[in-house]
């Protein structure tokens, strides 16, 4: 039976409270200092992952540092964090250990962390491109968009997920944008996939301007707080949102019933999982970094899989075909923790098409 970890951070200081309800009645600056100097804990176990090909045990480690945290502390301070979770998963037997989060963004896309450790590493970025591709497809298919006419846009297109869901796509799409902070970066990748593809590809360092003129948006920056509003999307739009914190505002599920959000990378396990421990996902689910770190021990393959920013296509058609193997699936269309309903549904496609009408877009044929 395959040996994993995989670790996880709170993403704010309120799901610090949620999970120690003692920890209210403490002011915030003095709670954030108390996790700074708190050693990484296990916080659960995960049993019953299992196919007719292998199975896995596995347990979730926390490294006690807030998305804040992450973007605020100099960066040795939180690798050092995120070594010692690293140190944690060897004590506990694990054969690999999955970066979860903003772990899996430091040190150069988990490369640092991996050398130091003994232990296979892996953020789990390939397979979460995998299905956020897929999930992506799915919701346009369902919307009755031909990905050939439809404008891509990809927030957060720079980051290690982003560019490669922008170089697989971009080929296949009528036109595609790359959002992001840094226009030079920007302008770098538009070169690469301008010499790959004759797809028009533009480059928008502002979500407000770039996601109105687009039909499918695969989000998937490292923002800590929602960096899409209502208004910014095109009516039909179809939002794949990856980050973790979300990069769609809740706003959004208020005010807009004509656009189609979905999760993405969420992913049901084989056999008779238990995670024990709730991530808002249903039973039996979890997110796709944590799949990929379960693959790689069911199939015992303790080496470092994904790391760095640079992934690659191989490497995600393989963990796509060996979770497909084991049984992986990506689940229905969920948005803001909450199956969407087969009425719902069909009343955001309804509106859609009559929204897309009015504003004289294509609709679907
Ligand atoms: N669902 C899952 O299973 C899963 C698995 C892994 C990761 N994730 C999530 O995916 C996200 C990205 O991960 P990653 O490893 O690809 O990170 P990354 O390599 O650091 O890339 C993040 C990208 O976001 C851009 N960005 C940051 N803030 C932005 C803003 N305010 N507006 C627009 N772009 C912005 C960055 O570009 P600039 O800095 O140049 O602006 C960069 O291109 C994270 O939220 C992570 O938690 C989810």
């Amino acid at each position: 039976m395959g040996q994993f970890a995989f670790m996880i951070h709170p993403l704010d200081i309120a799901s610090v409270t949620r999970q120690f309800p003692w920890a209210r009645f403490i002011p915030e600056p003095v709670l954030g200092a108390i996790l700074r100097r708190m050693p990484p804990f296990k916080i659960s176990t995960i049993t019953g992952i299992r196919s007719e090909f292998g199975s896995a045990h596995g347990h979730f480690i926390v490294c006690p540092v807030t998305t804040r945290q992450f973007v605020e502390l100099p960066e040795e301070v939180t690798i050092k964090k995120v070594v010692a979770t690293g140190r944690l998963a060897e004590k506990l037997g694990a054969g690999i250990v999955g970066l979860g989060a903003f772990n899996a963004v430091v040190g150069d896309g988990g490369n640092v962390v991996a050398r130091e450790l003994d232990i296979a590493v892996t953020t789990g970025n390939s397979y979460t491109v995998a299905t956020a591709i897929e999930g992506a497809r799915n919701a346009a298919d369902y919307m009755g968009y031909r990905l050939e006419d439809v404008t891509l846009a990809v927030v957060g297109a720079t980051g290690s997920i982003g560019r490669i869901c922008s170089e697989i796509l971009a080929p296949e799409v009528g036109e595609i944008i790359l959002v992001g902070r840094n226009t030079a970066t920007l302008e770098e990748l538009r070169g690469d996939i301008q010499s790959a593809t004759t797809t028009p590809a533009r480059v928008a360092t502002d979500v407000s301007v770039a996601l109105p003129d687009a039909d499918v948006v695969i989000t998937v920056s490292s923002a800590v707080d929602s960096i899409i509003q209502p208004g910014d999307l095109r009516p039909g739009a179809v939002v794949c949102d990856v980050a973790r914190p979300r990069d769609v505002s809740e706003k959004v599920a208020a005010a807009r019933d004509d656009v189609l959000v979905i999760e993405g990378g969420i992913v049901s396990i084989p056999g008779n999982p238990e995670l024990n421990l709730d991530f808002g996902t249903p039973a039996g689910t979890c997110m796709a970094c944590m799949a990929e770190t379960m693959i790689l021990a069911m199939e015992e393959r303790y080496e470092n899989y994904t790391l760095g920013r640079h992934l690659t296509v191989e490497q995600i058609r393989e963990i796509d075909q060996l979770a497909r193997k084991h049984g992986f699936a990506v689940s229905g269309f969920r948005a803001f923790e909450k199956q969407l309903s087969d009425e719902e549904l069909d009343g955001i496609r309804t509106r859609a098409r009559e929204n897309r009408v009015r504003a004289g877009l294509q609709v679907s044929s």
